[in-house]
């Protein structure tokens, strides 16, 4: 997930940079659970902040296609404020975005408290960042007895699991609120149904909980979906938004639960993660069988790849990368590039109908679910350590110039 971090710093950067968000001062009754570090971060955030970035432009045009997109700039902090003066949002989870959207929220001046178990990993992890036992952290059901908005945001797999004790917790009136549709899109095998009398929200950024939190601290904002399940209230869109706003996004994409989850499991089957290291593995594979050297292949397929061509399609597209090759190597890019979407596109259908028909859900969640899962998934990546082409790779990364050597 680190290089989709980046991807996706890099890919909100520009926008960012339009419409810097102002950090209002942070509520006193809250600044004392803060660590230091998350206090002067802020505040470093603020200072670097300017007051604009009030366009108020709702709707753009994508590439024909006219989008509606809310923006943070639309809620200032004392309209946020204002907004979730009378609620708590109860953080139920503290992995990757528990923990950027529960600091960044609480950072905004918000009530925030987290729910996860007493003794976890996570627990531990949470009062190092500064959430008080008894104050700030509590147990995971009785967080969500003193919340109004239940923030789900345990692994997917954990959400199935815990759901039949949650459930009954979540009365009429409060908000029910995730970041990825898979729970409730995939009902019949997550057995996940939001109760009929409570808003069923959803904000997902498109992107770590890590750059959720780095992009917060340097003042600018991740980009994010929202959607709306479940509208009690009559408000639970703009609350979505609101919410959005309040972890740290930038800009806030309209979807629905079902678009989201689909698009989002394939993408990451497909060229973000699966699809790009299977390909890197085959391009490798037949230089290797051809007689070129280790690193040979491995510059020719992830070096330059990662660290010359890429950047160049993140930061202008994909015309401007050609333009900047040589013509030769524009042609035959321009010959193989068809070849290799008609190969790949039986592929991507098939990937997409077994998203949609829910055997990759099935699959996550049995695999997920196991008491074993960590010990498992660390086998598997370490067959992905050890393939020639990554250990090749290390020593690769060895040599550039800003290399440290305890990174690896
Ligand atoms: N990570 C991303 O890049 C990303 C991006 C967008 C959306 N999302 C979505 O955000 C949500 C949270 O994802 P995440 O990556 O932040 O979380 P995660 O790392 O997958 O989940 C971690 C949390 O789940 C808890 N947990 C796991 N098994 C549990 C169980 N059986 N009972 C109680 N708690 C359990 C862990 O607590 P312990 O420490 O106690 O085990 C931890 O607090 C998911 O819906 C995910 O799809 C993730």
């Amino acid at each position: 997930m680190a290089s989709l971090a980046r991807s996706a710093s890099q890919a909100v950067r520009a926008a960012s940079r339009r419409a810097p968000h102002v950090l209002a001062t942070v509520k006193p009754a809250q600044t004392a659970s803060f660590s230091v570090l998350a206090r002067a971060s802020a505040v470093k955030a603020a200072q670097r902040s300017t007051p604009q970035g009030t366009r108020g432009v709702k709707t753009l045009d994508f590439a024909g296609t006219k989008e509606v997109v809310y923006e943070r700039s639309d809620w200032p902090l004392a309209k946020l404020q204002d907004y979730f003066k009378n609620d708590t949002l109860a953080l139920i989870g503290y992995g990757s975005q528990g923990h950027g959207q529960g600091l960044n929220a609480r950072d905004n001046g918000l009530n925030v408290i987290v729910g996860v178990r007493k003794g976890g990993e996570s627990w531990k992890q949470a009062i190092e960042d500064g959430w008080v036992p008894g104050e700030t952290l509590f147990p995971i059901e009785e967080a969500i007895q003193k919340g109004t908005i239940i923030m789900n945001l345990l692994s997917d797999a954990a959400q199935s699991q815990t759901w039949p004790t949650i459930a009954p917790l979540i009365t009429k009136g409060k908000t029910l609120y995730f970041s990825h549709g898979f729970s409730v899109v995939f009902k019949d095998d997550t057995h996940v149904v939001p109760p009929s009398d409570v808003d069923v929200i959803l904000v997902a950024p498109k992107g770590s909980g890590r750059t959720v939190r780095t992009l917060f601290k340097e003042g600018r904002g991740i980009n994010s979906s929202i959607a709306v399940w479940q509208d009690v209230s009559g408000k639970a869109k703009e609350k979505a938004i609101a919410l959005g706003v309040a972890v740290g996004s930038g800009y806030l994409y309209e979807t629905t639960f079902e678009k989201e989850v689909y698009s989002d499991l394939y993408g990451e089957r497909g060229v973000l993660m699966g699809g790009i290291q299977g390909l890197f593995l085959a391009q490798y594979q037949v230089l290797r069988k051809n007689g070129h050297s280790p690193s040979e292949a491995f510059n020719e397929t992830v070096e330059e790849a990662t660290q010359s061509l890429y950047p160049l399609i993140g930061e202008k597209g994909m015309d401007y990368m050609f333009n900047a090759c040589s013509t030769t190597a524009r042609r035959g890019a321009l010959d193989w590039a068809p070849i290799f979407e008609k190969a790949n596109v039986p592929i991507f259908e098939q990937l997409y109908e077994s998203v949609r028909n829910g055997t990759e859900t099935r699959k996550s969640l049995e695999f997920n679910g196991r008491s074993t899962y960590r010990e498992d998934l660390n086998k598997e990546l370490e067959v992905i350590n050890n393939q020639e082409i990554w250990r090749a790779g290390k020593v690769v990364r060895s040599l550039r110039p800003d290399y440290k050597p305890d990174s690896e």
